[in-house]
């Protein structure tokens, strides 16, 4: 059974939430042990109950009751669509067909479209927001602000002005299954291990539109003027105690602000002749005073590709090894950098440690995979066969450089 949490986050308004803990590759990519949370919420009204959003359809049973927990079907008057994904809508028809189909719908222009392409759906009131216009209903007024691409073009967010409440959807979301409801009633390790998570979500699932996540930013910061008292989002944990953090912190994701120290290092080998020179550069890197965080892919224990993302946004340098692979890079290695490439970039410095038996390809594929900006500079060292100690040295003097660069900037 999934647990399931319904409670009053404030006056009237209830969180929904399922802890999904049987997906294991959210979106079918990204490894998450640590499971996730669907966050829809309810509010009451004296002329009745507002729905936003839903949660998987895996947990379409679940919903339902959670939902019928605080209000009664024939009470739902309206239902706010912050983003179609699949993660949110699964529920929604079984909820259309539970409290029909003439409900209020509210959501941006382009859900009529998704309505049809994910479900078949073609509901009669449905109200296609501009950006800006607001709901008033039962003494609640809801303004509605377009936030394109977090996660989808259709993505809008709800504020409720009276209370300075914002409901955000995957904005400001994360991984995980945060030990408490709010941010205020975790301890601060706890929060900072969940903000590991955010920024793994954030970085997996909307890290390929970070420009307009910073577009949107500021949207709602500078010209909308918003500053909540309490964030709402569809994913992990609610902010009341400092909502201002996730802002500030999404904002930093965003530009790809490096943390002070950390460097990341991946690397693949088939039979540890790439580990033998990792190994080397690890050790440099502590001899001076830097304490690596290393992801293996090697045959007996795969690193997680969305871990390597996360941490790579916020790294001030990275260290890739891998071994020239049919005239290739490895192709693991390969899929890796191309997700860093649309989703991690940042003008941080790459040192490459290229091994390769009779002919080195790797290291100028990954010159041409990451044309673009994807890492500056990039350093690419090629070697042959076992590690000689001219080969050693060339590593330690390859990652003194390395780290010349992130001390100079
Ligand atoms: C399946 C396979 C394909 C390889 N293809 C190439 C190649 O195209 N060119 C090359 O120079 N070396 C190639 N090699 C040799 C490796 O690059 C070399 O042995 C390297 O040291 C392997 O490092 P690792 O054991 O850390 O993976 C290949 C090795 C294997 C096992
Ligand atoms: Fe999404
Ligand atoms: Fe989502």
């Amino acid at each position: 059974m999934s647990k399931v949490t319904v409670q009053e986050v404030s006056k009237d308004l209830f969180l929904l939430r399922v802890e999904d803990t049987r997906t294991r590759y959210f979106e079918a990519l990204w490894e998450i042990p640590e499971g996730i949370t669907y966050n829809a919420y309810v509010l009451k009204t004296p002329e009745g109950t507002i729905l936003f959003d839903g949660w998987k359809h895996t947990f379409e049973d679940e919903f339902i009751a959670a939902l019928t927990s605080v209000t009664s079907p024939a009470e739902i008057k309206h239902i706010v669509i912050h983003h179609m994904e699949p993660d949110h809508t699964g529920t929604l028809p079984r909820t259309l067909s539970m409290i029909g189909e003439d409900v209020n719908i509210w959501g941006h222009p382009f859900v009529k479209q998704l309505l049809v392409s994910l479900y078949g759906l073609t509901p009669p009131n449905l109200n296609l927001v501009k950006n800006g216009n607001s709901l008033t209903f039962g003494g609640r007024e809801l303004v509605f602000y377009h936030a394109p691409w977090l996660h989808w073009p259709e993505t809008i967010v709800t504020h409720l002005p009276a209370e300075n409440i914002l409901l955000t959807g995957d904005i400001f979301g994360g991984y995980s299954i945060p030990a408490g409801i709010f941010d205020d009633e975790l301890t601060e390790d706890d929060v900072q291990t969940y903000m590991d998570y955010s920024r793994k979500y954030t970085t997996t699932v909307i890290g390929h539109y970070r420009d307009k996540m910073l577009k949107n930013l500021s949207a709602l910061e500078d010209k909308y003027r918003l500053r909540p008292a309490m964030i709402l989002p569809a994913h992990g944990l609610l902010w009341r105690g400092d909502p201002q953090r996730i802002v500030r912190t999404f904002q930093q994701w965003g530009e790809g602000t490096p943390k002070k120290g950390k460097i990341t290092v991946v690397y693949s080998s088939m039979y540890r002749y790439v580990e033998k020179s990792i190994q080397v550069a690890v050790d440099e890197l502590k001899k001076q005073g830097y304490d690596p965080i290393v992801y293996p892919i090697v045959d007996d224990q795969r690193a997680a590709i969305a871990d390597i993302l996360g941490d790579v946004l916020n790294s001030e340098a990275v260290i890739l090894g891998t071994e020239t692979y049919e005239a290739d890079v490895f192709p693991y290695t390969e899929f890796i950098l191309s997700e860093i490439r649309k989703k991690a970039c940042a003008p941080r410095p790459l040192l490459v440690l290229g091994i390769f038996g009779w002919a080195a390809a790797a290291g100028r594929k990954i010159r041409q995979l990451l044309e673009g900006g994807a890492f500056d500079p990039i350093q690419i060292m090629e070697i042959k066969g076992l590690l000689t100690p001219e080969g050693e040295t060339r590593i330690r003097d390859g990652v003194r450089t390395l780290l010349d660069t992130v001390r100079a900037r």
